[in-house]
């Protein structure tokens, strides 16, 4: 690990050890994949401004989100199927989360089950709700959530239908969970050619269930997840019901506009996270880091807004701080350290990240997350 120096490495890392089926679910995005290049790519439009000859001495992470202290505004983005990228992926990540300072968001779509990641760490945890297999489903989903102390409830807002993510046709993502082994056959090498994570998977059950989406007749099989997000759509007249059931502080995650961000507010967020899905969704929309200036001028201190999307380095984190969010997410930056290694991956995904941000913060002149602001970036965009 000690030779892993920035994201990509362990990105390179866990493209090695896993099958191309699973690394591309990682690595890919929607169509064209212009949206998840821009996400990235944006972060070079925006200069820093340094105040230079300030003897900053150390530099002081510690903040809060949704009123929990955390050491570090890096958080966890839901990220599914961990488990495929690793034995018990998700508790794996939750649990370094937690040694970390910070949270972790467990998405619906998890391959392990919610009370199990919660004994795995000594952190917070939000839990992420597609409101797969209907509405009774999804209250279940929330009573265990609630049940688990899950600290807040992450709605998703932009999968009304899975993007097209060309990387999983072609790798016959589809194919290798129908079930029929005439169908599957072609797709199987891949698995072949990589028999220790093979291995390591058959160790940790095989193909997953997912153990938080509880069906009539039991946890929901790992069929077509875009058939079944298909159908369980989440409309602003859900948000009703499900601020009835979970009485606690809801993230909106999604908001590509202001527009979208003030009605997250209307229908009781706490705090909107300005998200693309990791250019996952529609490809085509703009970057998140471009639309971060609208979104936070429109909330106007009425919520929290997070980022996430195209977070490599702790330099872009201090420019979405900077832009005014108050903290961001990552999702492929843990979960290609979770393919590569585990939990020392997952740390070392972090521990890059956090020395990059207090190295950043050193060159920048300033000693806490309160001095990040306009006056030390040159950004090409604002508010419209
Ligand atoms: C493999 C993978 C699975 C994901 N699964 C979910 C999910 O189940 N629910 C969700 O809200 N977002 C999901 N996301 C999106 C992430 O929460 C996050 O928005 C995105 O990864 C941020 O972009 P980044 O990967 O460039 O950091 C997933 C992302 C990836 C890479």
């Amino acid at each position: 690990m000690s030779r892993v120096v920035n994201i990509s490495d362990l990105r390179l890392m866990a493209k090695r050890r896993l099958p191309r089926v699973v690394f591309d679910y990682i690595d890919g995005g929607a169509d064209a994949e212009w949206t998840l290049r821009e996400n990235s790519r944006v972060f070079d439009d925006v200069m820093f401004r340094p105040r230079s000859a300030v003897a900053t001495q150390s530099c002081d992470l510690r903040t809060t989100v949704l009123g929990t202290t955390i050491d570090l505004q890096i958080l966890f983005a839901p990220v599914g199927s961990s488990r495929m990228f690793y034995p018990r992926g998700e508790e794996v990540a939750a649990r370094v989360a937690g040694e970390s300072g910070t949270i972790y968001t467990l998405s619906t779509l998890s391959g392990c089950a919610v009370r199990d990641v919660k004994a795995a760490t000594r952190g917070p945890i939000w839990y992420q709700l597609y409101l797969i297999g209907g509405r009774d489903v999804a209250l279940q989903a929330i009573e265990r959530a609630r049940g688990c102390n899950c600290s807040a409830l992450v709605v998703t807002i932009d999968t009304p239908v899975a993007g097209l993510r060309e990387r999983d046709s072609r790798n016959g993502a589809k194919e290798l969970v129908s079930g029929s082994p005439f169908t599957m056959f072609p797709h199987l090498f891949q698995f072949l050619a990589r028999p220790r994570w093979l291995a390591a998977y058959l160790r940790d059950g095989g193909l997953m269930k997912f153990p938080n989406i509880v069906l009539a007749d039991g946890p929901m099989a790992y069929a077509d997840v875009g058939a079944a997000l298909e159908q369980s759509m989440v409309s602003w007249n859900d948000f009703k019901w499900i601020r009835e059931a979970w009485q606690g502080p809801i993230v909106v995650k999604g908001a590509h506009t202001a527009d979208d961000a003030r009605r997250a507010i209307d229908h009781g967020a706490s705090a909107v996270v300005v998200s693309n899905h990791g250019g996952r969704q529609l490809d085509g929309v703009a970057p998140t880091l471009r639309v971060l200036p609208e979104v936070v001028a429109a909330v106007d201190g009425q919520a929290e807004v997070l980022l996430d999307s195209g977070i490599r380095r702790g330099s872009d984190v201090a420019k979405a701080l900077c832009l005014g969010a108050r903290a961001v997410l990552i999702g492929r930056a843990y979960a290609y350290g979770l393919g590569a290694a585990g939990a020392a991956g997952v740390s070392r995904a972090v521990e890059i990240l956090r020395s990059d941000l207090v190295r950043t913060m050193k060159l920048l002149g300033v000693g806490s997350l309160g001095e990040l602001d306009r006056s030390l970036i040159d950004a090409p965009f604002g508010v419209r």
